[in-house]
């Protein structure tokens, strides 16, 4: 046999040695920072909210990234909640180019440069070292109002003592007045300017949280003083399903701040909610962690717009990932958005700054898309500029 048939050329050696250089270790972290672990981006590096959650994965142990990625069951909803924006179109437009549109609007007296606000979620403390007052700074510093939950890992006051910027408050409601009356009175007491009472969540189950039973529990609480409610045969959480429309008239009298109910999805309940006395509509699915074959929101979102009629405002959440997401839900007539996995994403990834860096993120973009469907102003946001092929 010819000897140049089987040595090495120049070409297959170069070949070899670059092959090599990738493999090590320390370059390759150099090339894909997601490959591996071993090489967390610098915050300034990331330039999407979506980006931000392959290092809050590679951060966290994983049954704190599966606490807040999983949905209910099988998890139909949650995929929904996202393929529902896929099929809304957004119209490129000419008409009214504007390079800085007009985005500041006013929800209960609160002012806002952006309808986007974060949306509440429980035990920050999870994620981070600071919980929910590094949420808060975060919030402060990108001019967004943060909802509180009503189970978060600190203390409402000391939440919010910790930065200036308004908030909200959630409630799970209770079937002992005297406990709504208490939480209700500190959370207005800390400067909450709205409270939000959360009506969805009835019986939910989550698959994906049965692989995690058991691996170490995490500490979501400094300290707890109420023992948390015992785990029912078959998981079904008994302890909401008192529930009922007549409380509201009871809730009404404790809060003197504007009142509104979360997990609204029909039409039916938009109305019952303007009967009961409330002040707002917030359409959410709990970012499908309600009831799994739950409709997604944005689908519903039209029919509610439809029976609220502009008499109070709607809020929305469930499946937002960018600000053209945000567009879409205003087009389909939500007065403001909300964001619930994006923030914690910020948080548990790098503090108060990753919060205030992936909700610039998202205004960014609200503003590019806003540019680019020729809308100079909230205004001028209107169903045309979508097209819609729900299934
Ligand atoms: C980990 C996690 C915890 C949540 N905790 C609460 C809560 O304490 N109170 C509440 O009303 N909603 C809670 N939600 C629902 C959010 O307020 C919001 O409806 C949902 O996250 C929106 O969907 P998205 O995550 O796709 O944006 C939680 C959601 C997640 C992901």
């Amino acid at each position: 046999m010819q000897n140049w048939e089987n040595s090495q050329s120049r070409r297959q050696a170069f070949r070899a040695l670059a092959g090599m250089l990738t493999a090590s270790p320390a370059l390759r972290a150099q090339l894909d920072p997601f490959r591996s672990h071993d090489r967390i981006p610098k915050l300034d590096e990331l330039v999407t909210a979506i980006e931000f959650e392959p290092v809050f994965h590679a951060k966290l142990p994983r049954q704190v990234y599966n606490y807040t990625a999983y949905g209910t069951d099988g998890e139909f909803t949650l995929r929904r909640n996202r393929q529902a924006f896929d099929w809304v179109d957004l119209l490129p437009s000419l008409t009214a180019p504007s390079a800085k549109p007009a985005t500041e609007t006013e929800l209960f007296g609160t002012k806002m440069p952006y309808p986007i606000l974060v949306s509440p979620t429980a035990a920050h403390l999870a994620l981070h070292p600071e919980g929910e007052a590094a949420t808060r700074q975060g919030c402060t510093a990108a001019n967004t109002t943060m909802i509180v939950s009503n189970v978060s890992s600190l203390p409402i006051e000391k939440i919010g003592a910790a930065a200036t910027g308004p908030f909200w408050f959630q409630l799970y409601i209770k079937d002992d007045p005297a406990l709504n009356r208490e939480t209700l009175e500190r959370a207005q007491n800390a400067g909450c300017r709205a409270v939000v009472c959360t009506i969805d969540q009835q019986a939910s189950v989550y698959e994906r949280e049965l692989h995690d039973r058991n691996l170490t529990p995490v500490v979501t609480r400094r300290s707890s003083s109420r023992e948390a409610p015992p785990r029912t045969p078959y998981r079904i959480r008994e302890f909401r399903l008192f529930q009922d429309w007549k409380l509201f008239a009871e809730l009404r009298k404790m809060v003197k701040v504007p009142m509104l109910a979360k997990g609204i999805l029909t039409a039916e309940d938009a109305k019952l909610c303007l009967e009961h006395g409330l002040d707002g509509v917030y359409v959410s699915n709990h970012g499908g962690r309600s009831i799994d074959y739950g409709p997604s929101t944005l689908e519903v979102l039209p029919e509610i717009v439809e029976a609220v009629k502009g008499r109070v405002p709607v809020l929305f959440d469930s499946g937002v990932r960018c600000g053209s997401d945000v567009l879409k839900a205003l087009a389909l007539g939500a007065n403001a958005v909300c964001l619930g996995r994006v923030p914690r994403w910020g948080l548990g990834a790098y503090g108060a700054p990753g919060v205030q860096r992936i909700l610039e993120i998202m205004q960014a973009e609200f503003v590019k898309a806003m540019a680019a469907t020729g809308r100079p102003a909230l205004a001028a946001i209107d169903r045309s500029l979508v097209r819609t092929d729900f299934p």
